[in-house]
């Protein structure tokens, strides 16, 4: 049996079904305002999922800083991050919307889970060998951790789904793996499986200048994403300029193997009209890049029009944000708080 308390019943609501809701955590990291490739890779799913979960949505501020950032910065991007979630359709009142650091929890459990998770374990993390490069002397201690920190972000909800890009699948093995050995060490069954909702390959938006990498923040060029603050006329010149070869569209799917680029632009449209490959290239097979680009353009335009004005606004009154996200703050803290004061008593620490 799980030992659920009853405060994670309540929270989690009913379901069409009469069922208590699974509960999902995700967490997305406060790098200012996301490009088109975050919104349709993640942003966009984990809206969809309200509609049918009990949420709670992390601005993890807390494994950004495993890596330096400019404390001014910092603030500024977190609060972009956390009003274009809110832009996008990320509901702060039917589900929960906060910062990481704020919820102490967070860090009072990953501490456990540091001392739970073996090197040995840690030290097969791709994504910390990827990070760290050739400069594995010199990373912080944190960044080594960061997937402890990660276990006890949805272990602190005993959340069981947890959204994320195929990138972070080895990270909730782990934290798996993690939550296997507390039950199995304190003899319990306390904290739940998590099941990964792997948002697919069909839903990565490439670079514009290079099909065959992702679209990133991190790319030198401009040119290579569209950010959901561009306005108009820089999403039209983005994507007039976007590369792309000499032949005319395809008029099946099967003629966008081997052309990443082409590929790219028909699944960006394809997604932002709902529609596959096949239904986009039914409109626009067999004719050149010209008339497509210009109606790709007036999509991205009509459809992040709202989002940037939104955040403009959100933006704005930085007291009013700041009041939502301490909202989030509080709600999260009621849920995460008993859970983790459990798994201290478990470990025999001694109630205050
Ligand atoms: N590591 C995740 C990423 O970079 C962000 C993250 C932190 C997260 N904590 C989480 C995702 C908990 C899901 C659940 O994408």
């Amino acid at each position: 049996m799980l030992f659920l308390p009853a405060a994670h019943l309540t929270a989690a609501g009913l379901a069409a079904n009469n069922r208590p809701m699974q509960r999902i955590f995700s967490g997305i990291q406060p790098s200012g305002i996301p490009t088109l490739g975050n919104y349709l890779g993640a942003i966009r799913n984990w809206v969809a999922l309200q509609d049918d979960h009990d949420c709670i949505w992390c601005v993890v501020d807390l494994h950004a800083i495993t890596q330096f950032q400019e404390p001014a910065l910092l603030a500024t991007a977190t609060r972009e991050m956390a009003a274009t979630l809110i832009a996008c359709g990320i509901d702060p009142v039917r589900h929960v919307l906060f910062l990481q650091s704020r919820v102490r929890a967070h860090t009072q459990l990953a501490w456990i889970f540091n001392c739970v998770a073996r090197l040995g374990w840690l030290n097969r993390m791709t994504q910390f060998k990827d990070k760290a490069g050739e400069n594995t002397e010199n990373v912080s201690a944190g960044l080594y951790v960061y997937p402890n920190l990660m276990a006890a972000d949805i272990h602190a909800y005993h959340a069981t789904r947890v959204p994320v890009g195929d990138d972070q699948k080895q990270h909730l093995e782990l934290a798996n793996d993690i939550a296997q050995k507390f039950n199995h060490d304190f003899g319990v069954e306390f904290f739940p499986r998590i099941e990964p909702l792997i948002l697919g390959p069909a839903a990565r938006v490439m670079s514009l200048r290079d099909g065959s990498r992702k679209m990133s923040k991190s790319d030198a060029s401009d040119q290579s994403r569209i950010n959901l603050n561009d306005d108009a006329d820089t999403i039209s010149l983005k994507i007039r300029r976007a590369k792309t070869d000499p032949q005319p569209l395809p008029s099946e799917a099967e003629g966008l193997v081997g052309r990443p680029e082409a590929r790219n632009l028909v699944g960006i449209y394809a997604a932002l009209s709902d529609t596959d490959h096949a239904g986009v290239l039914r409109q626009f097979g067999g004719q050149g890049f010209g008339a497509f680009k210009q109606a790709l353009a007036d999509l991205v335009v009509a459809k992040l029009a709202p989002i940037a004005a939104e955040t403009t606004r959100l933006l704005a009154d930085p007291a009013s944000l700041d009041a939502i996200l301490h909202r989030g703050t509080e709600r999260a803290a009621a849920i995460a708080d008993p859970i983790v004061a459990e798994a201290e008593r478990l470990v025999g620490f001694l109630s205050p």
